[in-house]
């Protein structure tokens, strides 16, 4: 058989696609990629620029009326932004980040959907949650979940704006097709344990009531600020991770798993002059700066930070931390989509071993700030 000249063939690939055929010969690159081509770019968001726009929304939105359903603004990553709508909501190609402001006396209703959410609480006191029938105090630097099905609203009942990050793996919903949501009948759902029940039965932190031998799904709603400290200041008497500085991840204490089935979360400390060495995963990350200033460097550009900035980690992207400080400690929490990769056996990680660990630095990345 004679081999088509380039013309036809481009005809041939031209006449496939009008009856909604593909050519595998020209795309089997792009199928069977040798490594991941991330949609999503390394990016860092600023928290001058989000307060600027939440303190808009304020003004514009009350929550619980009309279309107001909950008033938070979330992250977008450049890369994503012609998946529509709005990229799914992407910060990574599987996890969705937000922040979220209730004011005093407001009220976002119950609902529960597909999406697994969990909440860092940023600043602000006042605010609880319903999460299953049990209430729940949200103070700065706690962590709470909400898995996937679990009826959940929040109410201010202070005197101030409460703040939190919000992270759902809404874009990996989306695109497997099963998002539903359902809103309950009435404002507010029936509370039916004690307040802070959970965190209550798993004060000791080290040991299971024997009740929970049997797994339960939620078997700690709220992970406090305070407990988590005392994790790593435990680990800190020792020698920090060359890569990750002092981290712990939250689990079920149940199981020993991650506190929510599909999203991981983490909180790390980075001591003073803390560098990391660099590594690059499949699983992706969203950071949230806690506490602290320093600097990221993906793919061998510098993300600089301080607290409140929030930052995008792609799969398979080098990346090292720097705490830039000489006397106070830097505190990251980030949440990543390592459950999923786990699951379907697709996790591998690389460490990268030139330049004693660390990556030449080719840019600086210059972040978008807040209108004067
Ligand atoms: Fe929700
Ligand atoms: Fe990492």
């Amino acid at each position: 058989m004679n081999q088509l000249w380039p013309q036809e063939l481009e005809r041939f690939h031209a006449e496939l696609e009008a009856v909604n055929l593909g050519p595998l010969w020209a795309s089997i690159a792009a199928f069977n990629s040798v490594e991941p081509k991330a949609k999503p770019i390394p990016y860092l968001w600023k928290r001058a620029l989000i307060e600027q726009k939440l303190e808009k929304a304020k003004r514009l939105l009350e929550v619980g009326i009309g279309s107001a359903e909950r008033r938070a603004v979330f992250l977008i990553n450049p890369g994503m932004k012609d998946l529509q709508p709005y990229g799914w909501g992407g910060a990574t190609q599987t996890l969705y980040a937000a922040v979220q402001v209730v004011n005093p006396g407001e009220h976002a209703p119950p609902h529960r959907h597909t999406s697994a959410a969990l909440r860092f609480v940023m600043k602000g006191q006042g605010a609880f949650g319903i999460v299953d029938g049990e209430r729940i105090p949200f103070e700065p630097g706690d962590y709470l979940v909400t898995p996937d099905g679990s009826w959940h609203e929040h109410m201010n009942e202070g005197n101030e704006p409460v703040v939190w990050m919000d992270c759902l793996d809404t874009p990996f919903v989306m695109a497997m097709n099963v998002s539903f949501t359902e809103f309950y009948p009435d404002r507010q759902q029936p509370v039916r344990v004690p307040i802070d029940y959970s965190a209550r039965r798993y004060a000791g932190g080290m040991v299971r009531p024997v009740s929970d031998r049997k797994p339960r799904r939620i078997a700690l709603a709220r992970y406090t600020w305070q407990r988590t400290c005392q994790a790593l200041d435990g680990l800190s008497e020792f020698d920090p991770d060359p890569v990750e500085g002092f981290a712990v991840e939250y689990i079920n204490p149940s199981t020993g798993r991650d506190a929510d089935g599909r999203i991981g979360a983490w909180m790390q400390k980075l001591p003073p002059r803390f560098r990391g060495r660099a590594h690059r995963h499949v699983h992706t990350c969203v950071y949230y700066v806690h506490r602290g200033r320093g600097y990221t460097v993906m793919n061998g550009v510098r993300f600089d930070w301080e607290e409140g900035d929030f930052f995008a980690l792609p799969a398979w992207t080098w990346h090292e931390h720097v705490n830039l400080s000489d006397a106070e400690d830097a505190y990251l929490f980030s949440t990543n989509d390592l459950p999923l990769m786990e699951a379907f056996d697709f996790e591998r990680q690389e460490d990268y071993t030139e330049h004693d660990g660390h990556q030449p630095i080719t840019g600086v990345f210059t972040p978008l700030m807040p209108e004067p």
